[in-house]
């Protein structure tokens, strides 16, 4: 299976810093998130990834390369252990790149993947990142296996301000983890919402997908093209469903998110875990 990463979009929410950053590559502590993804889908056995990206994305092209003057200058083997991003410390990984030349939308973002597809694929939005035993893109691609169809990864939001989100309809009980989808509705208003799953930023989608985008897009009057047309048609023919995944989501594409997930991810660390925490009763206390 493949991997699609959709890097396109301006990062408004991360101005000033997005003016000459990609907010994938706003670090983790020292891991850019979009590495984060990629790491999901290597861990996930997924061996080539497409990154759709822009002009002022340049350096994240630069951040899947070699960087051969530091290799030849770092003589400290941890170090240049460090020099690698999760897709080098394999070699059967590779990464490619298209730009999106204009920015027409997430559905036309995906039309773009095409060509270089040639069956079911994972795609990823690049501001979720989910802590999980098993990787997220690997449990789509177990519920693909029993369902055939393609499949979103929700959760359970009860209780939530879900109109940020697009919510799902289940076309029956919902009971199981996996279950089949009539509808998806982007940011519902408060007391309209179909369910209380949201739909995340990861998909397992087939083929069946390009003939609807490309209808769709070229039917479309508006700048830009959303994904979620074509998914809505996918579920209008049976052929959707959603998986409720395990694991946590943290979303990297707002401030507060990325905070946390920077929290999150600290606390994992070996060589940082203690003195944050010790650091952090020092800040709830008010000693600083
Ligand atoms: C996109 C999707 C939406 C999903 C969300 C998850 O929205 O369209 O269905 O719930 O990602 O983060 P966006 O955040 O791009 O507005």
């Amino acid at each position: 299976m493949k991997g699609v990463i959709l890097a396109g979009g301006y990062g408004t929410r991360f101005l000033p810093a997005t003016k000459t950053i990609p907010k994938e590559l706003l670090p983790i502590i020292d891991t850019p998130a979009i590495d984060f993804i990629v790491d999901e889908m290597v861990q996930s056995g997924i061996k080539q990834i497409l990154i759709v990206s822009s002009r002022r994305k340049k350096a994240l092209e630069d951040y899947f390369d070699r960087e051969i003057e530091l290799e030849n200058t770092i003589t400290n083997p941890a170090q240049l252990d460090k020099l690698k991003t999760s897709a080098q410390t394999r070699e059967d990984v590779k990464i490619y790149f298209i730009r999106q030349q204009e920015m027409r939308g997430t559905g036309h973002a995906v039309l773009l993947g095409k060509e270089f597809l040639d069956g079911p694929f994972v795609l990823a939005f690049p501001d979720d990142i989910i802590f999980s035993d098993v990787p997220l893109s690997q449990q789509l691609m177990e519920a693909y296996e029993k369902t055939g169809k393609s499949i979103l990864a929700v959760m359970d939001c009860s209780g939530e301000d879900l109109s940020r989100y697009g919510v799902v309809e289940p076309s029956g009980e919902s009971i199981d983890p996996i279950f089949n989808l009539k509808a998806i509705v982007e940011k519902p208003k408060k007391g309209t919402e179909p369910s209380q799953f949201i739909s995340i930023g990861r998909y397992l989608l087939t083929p069946d997908i390009f003939p609807l985008l490309e209808e769709g897009y070229r039917s479309s009057s508006d700048v830009e093209y959303y994904l979620t047309d074509g998914l809505n048609q996918l579920a209008e023919q049976n052929k959707l469903s959603a998986c409720q995944f395990t694991g946590q989501r943290y979303d990297t594409g707002e401030p507060f998110g990325y905070l946390k997930t920077i929290t999150r991810y600290a606390l994992t660390r070996k060589d940082l875990k203690e003195e944050y925490l010790q650091f952090l009763k020092v800040v709830i206390n008010n000693e600083v």
